[in-house]
């Protein structure tokens, strides 16, 4: 695996193995990598001749008061693990290198990020956006593989690609569960004991508002309400949103008579999880 730092040293490599007429993925990634992370890195290796990966924590994605200086981070483990898969490039830069001075361009998505986690993180998918956009200016991949726990930031970059012409195709990949249900998360780091367990409740109340659903319930509220109560149990989590939208373009809707997707946002203790399931209308 070829570790680069420069983004222009990474842009002349991506040019040789496009001339080569090489595929490019990329999967990109703040490390501390988990098997979610891998999985992408799998399908990526699977699909394309050059499987690229982006090891960055930006800061852009970080509001004033969040996590940027504690995110957990193991450059030796996450090269070991991506040694595994083989991934072939490694582009991990400097903040310096991705922002230097006197930077003033954003990309900026406007509706898809309104509510949900755009509500409490201002200024967070903006970050996101503006960060994907450059990584897929210097890593010119053909695909590139977002996980869909990150429900809005998938929406997000779906919409940015579309709205200015990004000729890349975005794959996104199932949400990867530990065995009890609990969604895969670098943060799922932070949780004590105690509070992994406390944490089930986020996987279990979307369980509970997908049985509504299988029912018959096509009432948004009423589903969310279900999800409440399951989170509302022994006060374990202290609750963000539970909320169900459309599952493209994630406006609010009156009555499920499509694709919706049900998300969640909890603090358990000091860390904030988010996960989400898919309402499909064959899943009845
Ligand atoms: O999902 C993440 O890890 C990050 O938001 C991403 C897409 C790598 C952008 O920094």
């Amino acid at each position: 695996m070829k570790i680069i730092e420069s983004p222009a040293e990474m842009q002349r490599l991506a040019d040789a193995a496009r001339l080569r007429g090489d595929k490019i993925a990329l999967v990109p990634t703040m490390g501390y990598l988990h098997e979610g992370h891998l999985s992408l890195m799998r399908e990526g290796r699977r699909r394309a001749s050059v499987l690229a990966v982006s090891l960055f924590v930006n800061p852009t994605q970080f509001g004033p008061n969040e996590d940027l200086a504690a995110y957990p981070r193991d450059m030796q483990r996450d090269c070991r693990l991506m040694e595994s898969i083989p991934v072939d490039l490694l582009f991990a830069p400097q903040a310096q290198a991705m922002y230097p001075p006197g930077a003033q361009t954003w990309v900026e998505v406007t509706e898809v990020t309104q509510g949900m986690c755009g509500a409490s993180r201002p200024g967070h998918f903006r970050g996101v956006t503006t960060v994907v956009a450059k990584l897929f200016n210097i890593v010119k991949p053909h695909i590139a593989l977002f996980g869909a726990k990150d429900y809005q930031q998938l929406c997000a970059v779906r919409q940015m690609v579309r709205d200015l012409n990004f000729d890349v195709e975005i794959v996104p990949m199932p949400t990867v569960r530990e065995h009890d249900g609990l969604a895969m998360s670098s943060r799922n780091a932070y949780l004590s004991p105690a509070e992994r367990e406390k944490a089930l409740s986020l996987s279990r109340a979307l369980e509970a508002a997908r049985a509504c659903y299988v029912q018959g319930e096509r009432n948004p509220y009423a589903l969310a309400q279900r999800a409440r109560e399951e989170l509302g149990r022994d006060n374990a989590v202290s609750v963000e949103y539970v909320e169900v939208r459309e599952a493209t373009t994630l406006k609010e809707i009156e009555r499920i008579d499509g694709p919706a997707v049900i998300a969640v946002a909890a603090r358990v203790g000091r860390t904030r999880l988010i996960d989400n399931i898919v309402l499909e209308p064959s899943s009845n």
